[in-house]
């Protein structure tokens, strides 16, 4: 069941729990009780895999809860962090100098209760600090054992070349969903090329491919989905229609729309882990289950006919 990480010995479940949504920044409804129950509900439920960032929370919340978490059961849990964004209020900054680097990894360290995560990403460039150093700040935390691997995230392919050739990687992070494939132009073929996990964020387009916001639905003051392209207009129309095909996939195989998708998801060429974001145990226990989920030919023809009747979307990273 679990998938190598890179070519290193860590082994990852394909279904890993993204620690976003618990944070409550951009996601509504949250308290620390549901976070963790929903955190313990991934560990109980096949996935070993967990996604935060020292910039998840605004005091680091996120990493915060994980700690108390995997007390007690550390050994069976990969945990990834990432450095390079810090938050300003409930917004968000870029620095990625090597001694920012140190300083957030020694923090995140500290929040999390461990003395070295297995897998330590740059979460995203800064405008002024060359890739490379970036890259020789964290070789350095896995020479000092704070990291057992590397990944970059929000890099573009020039970008994760000059990374890989000071400090390899061993993950990258892009955001993948069926609606937001553009990995595969440049990214995912370079990932297979060099045996690096793509483990790749918004399986669920932010819990639209969840399926379960109606087509009416209004968002409520506060919540983040709003101002993204994918949920206004002719786009959020045109994005009810796939899901209306997708619900009667899901239907036919006795699935709900999100297991579907996430199965799909992690059954594409090159993805190592989904990074699913939660924010209840049942919705992680929901998307976790996609991992014994079986796709056919036929089913994954029967998508890629929606998808090509979906058409091109309007993409947008998170940063
Ligand atoms: N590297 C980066 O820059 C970056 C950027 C973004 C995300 N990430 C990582 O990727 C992870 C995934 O991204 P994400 O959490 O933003 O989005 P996501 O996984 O695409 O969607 C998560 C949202 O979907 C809804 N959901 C989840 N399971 C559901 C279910 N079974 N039924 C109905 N709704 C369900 C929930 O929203 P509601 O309950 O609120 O409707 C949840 O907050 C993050 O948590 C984070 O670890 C990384």
């Amino acid at each position: 069941m679990l998938r190598q990480l890179g070519q290193s010995e860590i082994h990852v479940s394909s279904v890993a729990m993204g620690c976003w949504p618990i944070t409550g920044l951009t996601t509504l409804d949250t308290t620390k009780a549901a976070s963790i129950r929903t955190l313990h509900a991934a560990l109980d439920n096949g996935i070993n895999f967990l996604d935060t960032a020292y910039a998840y929370g605004i005091e680091g919340e996120s990493e915060q809860m994980i700690g108390e978490v995997i007390r007690g059961r550390r050994d069976s849990v990969v945990v990834a962090t990432k450095g390079g964004i810090h938050r300003v209020g409930k917004g968000q900054d870029f620095d990625a100098r090597p001694e920012t680097i140190q300083r957030e990894c020694d923090e995140s360290l500290r929040r999390l209760g461990t003395d070295h995560v297995e897998l330590y990403y740059l979460h995203a460039a800064d405008k002024q600090t060359p890739i490379e150093e970036t890259a020789g700040a964290v070789a350095k935390l896995i020479a000092d054992g704070k990291a057992i691997t590397a990944g970059a995230s929000n890099l573009n392919l020039e970008q994760l070349k000059q990374f890989h050739a000071v400090c390899p990687l061993t993950a990258v992070q892009p955001h993948f969903n069926m609606l937001q494939q553009e990995i595969e132009e440049e990214i995912a073929p370079w990932c297979r090329e060099n045996s690096i996990s793509l483990c790749v964020y918004w399986p669920l387009m932010k819990g639209l491919l969840a399926g379960k916001l109606e087509r009416g639905h209004q968002f409520a003051p506060g919540d983040g989905r709003a101002k993204y392209p994918m949920f206004q207009g002719d786009e959020w129309q045109k994005n009810h229609d796939f899901l209306d095909e997708l619900r009667s996939i899901a239907h036919d195989i006795g699935v709900t729309v999100s297991q579907l998708v996430v199965a799909w998801t992690i059954r594409q060429p090159g993805i190592t882990s989904a990074l699913c974001g939660a924010k209840r145990d049942w919705q992680i226990q929901e998307t976790s289950a996609a991992m014994r989920i079986n796709l056919d030919k036929s089913i994954l023809a029967t998508i890629h006919d929606a998808l090509q009747r979906r058409g091109p979307s309007v993409s947008r990273a998170a940063v």
